[in-house]
C-alpha cells in the first residue's frame, strides 16, 4: 500500500486527479472504476476543469460505477445515476454507451449483477478504481462481513451506512435497505485502486484498513493484498495511523520519476 498524506482534501484530490488524467492521456481507451459520495467530489471537479481548460479527452474512456440503490429509479435525485451525471458525466465528453452503473431497477437483480461482471471483463478490466471508505470500513457497499472474494451482488446496508445517507433521502427511514455493489473480488481485480479519505470521522476506518489485520470485518483491509493500492488522505483521516511520519517521509523522498 502506498499512503499519501496531504494537508487537506483539495491537495489530496489534486493528486488523485493527476493520476486519473495521466492514465486517460496515456491510454485513451482506459477503463475507470468510479465511486459516488462526498469524497470524490473535488476529484470530479478537477477532472471537469482539466477537460474544460486543457481538453482532457474522455471520448474513448469506459467507466463502471461501484454501486447503486435497489428500487431507486435513475432519475431520482438521490440515485447514484443522478449524482454521476450531475457531478461528472454531463460536464465531460464521455460517450453515453461507455458509462456503466449497476441497474437497481432490474426485475432480475442476480442476472443484472452477472451482466455487470461480464461487462467489466469484456471492457478488459478496470485500470483505476476510485474508492471512498465508510466509517465502518466498507468499500463500495461491501459492508463488514462481506466475503473478501465477493463479486457484484445484492447487499443489505447496515444502519450506520443508512444513517450516513439519510440527508440525501430526507430521513433515515427513507434510505433504501438494499444495493447492488461490485464485490471485493471485483475491486481487487482492478489494476490500481485509489482510495480517498478525508476528515476525522474516517480516521479509525483508515487506521484499521492500513495497519490492522486483513479481515472481512474491515472490508477496506483487503486492499493490503492488492499489488497497487494508493491511499490519498488528508491530515485528519490519517490521524489514527501509527506510522504516519514514516509514510510522509517516504512520499516526500520519492524520486522524481515516481511522483504523481
Ligand atoms: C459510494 C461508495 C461508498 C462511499 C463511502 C464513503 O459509491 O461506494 O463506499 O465511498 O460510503 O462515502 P462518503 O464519500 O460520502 O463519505
Amino acid at each position: 500500500m502506498e499512503i499519501i498524506i496531504q494537508p487537506d482534501s483539495q491537495q489530496a484530490s489534486g493528486i488523485a486527479a493527476r493520476i486519473v488524467a495521466r492514465l486517460v492521456q496515456e491510454k485513451p481507451h482506459a477503463v475507470l472504476g468510479l465511486a459516488s459520495g462526498s469524497t470524490p467530489l473535488q476529484l470530479y471537479r478537477n477532472l471537469v476543469a482539466m477537460h474544460r481548460d486543457s481538453g482532457l479527452d474522455f471520448r474513448g474512456v469506459t467507466c463502471f460505477n461501484l454501486d447503486e440503490y435497489i428500487g431507486v429509479p435513475p432519475a431520482h435525485p438521490s440515485s447514484f445515476h443522478s449524482y454521476m451525471w450531475a457531478h461528472l458525466f454531463s460536464q465531460i465528453n464521455m460517450a453515453k454507451e461507455r458509462i456503466n452503473i449497476p441497474d437497481g431497477m432490474s426485475a432480475d437483480i442476480p442476472a443484472a449483477c452477472r451482466k455487470y461482471e461480464q461487462a467489466v471483463r469484456t471492457a478488459g478490466g478496470i485500470d483505476v478504481q476510485v474508492l471512498g471508505i465508510g466509517t465502518n470500513g466498507h468499500i463500495g457497499f461491501n459492508e463488514p462481513s462481506s466475503s473478501l472474494s465477493s463479486r457484484t451482488r445484492i447487499k443489505t446496508l447496515t444502519d450506520e451506512t443508512r444513517l450516513a445517507s439519510s440527508a440525501a433521502f430526507g430521513g433515515h427511514e427513507a434510505v433504501p435497505t438494499h444495493v447492488i455493489t461490485m464485490g471485493l473480488g471485483t475491486i481487487m481485480d482492478a489494476r490500481m485502486c485509489l482510495l480517498l479519505a478525508f476528515g476525522k470521522k474516517k480516521a479509525a476506518a483508515v487506521a484499521k484498513t492500513v495497519e490492522g489485520p486483513v479481515t472481512a470485518m474491515v472490508p477496506g483491509s483487503v486492499l493490503q493484498m492488492h499489488p497497487r493500492a494508493i491511499l490519498i488522505l488528508d491530515k485528519d483521516a490519517a490521524s489514527g495511523l501509527k506510522m504516519a511520519d514514516y509514510y510522509a517521509w517516504v512520499y516526500e523522498h520519492k524520486p522524481d520519476w515516481q511522483k504523481y
